[in-house]
């Protein structure tokens, strides 16, 4: 039960004209603590009651005096400020978590299903910082939604079919190196492409060639299929290695390629119903009334494309997954694109299609510019978290030079502090990649977080914790900071609620930091193994329900926690 939900109850059993509901959601949050820990504006009674809110202030503050459900009550002007019953409700807190352990704020299984698509890199090229921002916050999200009661379905939709792969096999074909190739695929697979560029411009007939290559590839051709499963498969190799230092997972692989065979239904349909429209020898549907440029569906040579196979790919979700709602963790670049695909399925009388959400995100910045993984001299993804985590050893042999596993440990470190500086502002914002700044064990990174929960942890075994776990101290302490960490861990449930909601895993890291600088400063005033054994064992049961928090929170951002560091 929430601190809301108590007062609220409370608040009904004296106030008839609104609902608990009603009630609950009125409750305000006083600027400062001093004033309350909630406060409830008795304006909203006036009509009702047809009273003044001064007056109306003024009698429930008599009425709740008297009783002991708030430690206090306080009338000023039209609010009635509320001080609540803190060592009751800190048993309450602290019981709750202890009891629910990680799964403290999580919501019962509803089965409805969310497919997600997130990272989907293009094949022979690198992975981009937008596939890794994409990464991050779609794993969140997921794990987010999880939580939440629903069952993520998490969808790597590979970008591996396209006219850029016919240019690709040109290209290879005149100039390529088998052995180059498999020793380093993305950066010769790359190079390739950009030569294929360069010398097209020179000679128009290259681009002739290479969308014969790619007809060759959509009709089955074995020559073409047999070179484009090679790059493919080299590809993913590559990509693997970052999914495994990321750790993240997915359920599906259906790449671009997968709709192949199911493009031609949908041009059917779409001709079916009179929605195709001829331009410049292409096939488009118009989205004039949705002051929209027209959606491309087929070229002149009948290739398909980029929206084709996603309205395929919708199509093909919905009726696999039946989802409550599908969710596309694409950069903002794209809006355009996905507001295409959702009209034409509209259009098509699939309202359904207003269940499809893209979750759109800013850039990737390195000082001030945008940060990138291409050209030449690509600076290649693993490269950049490999350096992040070699940075984080050289922290620990400078900090904590006997600590045991380091290579591990630097591993959840440097790795944890990309993922939470990416995670850590709302999505929409650009984000700067310092790799100095986000790995420092102050402020608001990942490993500040980290260790918090590392320091929590060791004050745990200094305190035995295991030997005591099970008893049920009486919290007759009222420290510093005591009541602003309760009224913290408290909220976490309605966290993670909301940054699911608003597919924001912002809120949630937003609130790690919170949580940790409270625990911090509790713990700088406040010391834990002093006084009496049942003093001693009531820190620490808090002390334990940090930890639980702090280790679930970094979870659902998709960040380990290491016991030492
Ligand atoms: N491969 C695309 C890119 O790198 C992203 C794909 C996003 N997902 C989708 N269903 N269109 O730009």
């Amino acid at each position: 039960m929430s601190i809301k939900d108590y007062t609220a109850h409370q608040l009904s059993i004296i106030i008839d004209s609104l609902s608990e509901e009603d009630l609950k959601k009125s409750l305000e949050v006083p600027p400062n603590r001093e004033m309350g820990d909630l406060a409830f504006p008795c304006f909203i009674l006036a009509k009702h009651l047809k009273q003044s809110p001064v007056q109306i202030a003024k009698e429930l503050e008599g009425k709740l005096s008297s009783s002991d459900v708030f430690d206090r009550v306080e009338a000023t002007g039209p609010y009635l400020n509320l001080f609540l019953p803190k060592r009751k409700l800190t048993e309450q807190v602290i019981s709750e978590i202890l009891v629910d352990g990680e799964q403290y704020g999580s919501v019962k299984a509803s089965g409805h299903q969310i497919p997600i698509d997130l990272s989907s890199p293009n094949i022979a090229k690198p992975f981009s910082m937008g596939h890794l921002r994409s990464t991050v916050i779609g794993n969140a999200v997921a794990n987010l939604a999880e939580k939440n009661g629903y069952k993520p379905i998490r969808i790597n939709h590979l970008g591996d079919w396209g006219t850029q792969f016919g240019k690709l096999m040109t290209a290879y074909e005149k100039w390529g190196n088998e052995h180059a190739v498999r020793k380093s695929p993305i950066k010769e697979l790359n190079a390739l492409y950009v030569l294929f560029h360069e010398k097209a411009k020179e000679d128009p007939s290259l681009d002739d060639e290479g969308r014969a290559w790619f007809k060759k590839l959509e009709g089955g051709d074995s020559n073409a299929t047999a070179l484009w499963k090679w790059f493919r498969e080299e590809s993913l190799k590559e990509f693997e290695k970052i999914y495994e230092l990321l750790d993240v997972s997915f359920d599906a692989y259906p790449g671009e390629s997968f709709y192949n065979d199911k493009m031609q239904a949908i041009v059917d349909e779409l001709n079916e119903k009179k929605l195709l429209v001829e331009s410049d020898g292409a096939m488009v549907v118009d989205l004039e009334e949705f002051d929209m440029p027209p959606a491309l569906i087929q070229k002149k040579d009948g290739a398909s494309l980029y929206a084709t196979r996603d309205l395929a790919a919708a199509k093909y979700r919905k009726s696999t997954y039946h989802f409550a709602e599908s969710l596309y963790v694409v950069g903002h670049e794209q809006s355009l694109h996905f507001q295409q695909v959702k009209k034409v399925l509209l259009k098509l009388g699939y309202d359904w299609a207003e269940d499809m959400k893209h979750i759109p995100f800013g850039m990737i910045l390195q000082d001030g510019k945008k940060m990138s993984t291409r050209k030449g001299k690509t600076v290649l993804l693993e490269e950049v978290l490999k350096q992040t985590i070699e940075q984080a050893k050289r922290n620990i042999e400078e900090k904590n030079p006997t600590l045991k596993a380091k290579e591990q440990v630097a591993e959840i470190i440097g790795v944890g502090a990309v993922i939470f500086n990416d995670l850590k502002q709302s999505r929409l914002n650009d984000v700067e990649f310092d790799i100095e700044q986000m790995l420092r064990f102050e402020g608001e990174t990942g490993p500040y977080i980290q260790y918090t929960y590392a320091r929590a942890c060791t004050l745990l075994t200094k305190g035995s914790w295991g030997e005591m776990k099970e008893t049920n101290p009486p919290y007759n302490i009222d420290e510093a900071y005591l009541w602003d960490l309760i009224l913290t861990l408290e909220h976490f449930p309605s966290i993670v609620e909301r940054a699911f909601h608003e597919y924001e895993p912002s809120i949630l890291s937003r609130y790690l930091i919170v949580l940790a600088r409270y625990f911090n400063q509790y713990y700088g005033k406040v010391r834990i193994l002093s006084g009496t054994d049942e003093e001693q064992q009531a820190r620490l049961h808090l002390v334990k329900s940090v930890t639980v928090v702090l280790k679930e929170g970094l979870r659902l951002l998709g960040i380990k926690a290491p016991e030492k560091m």
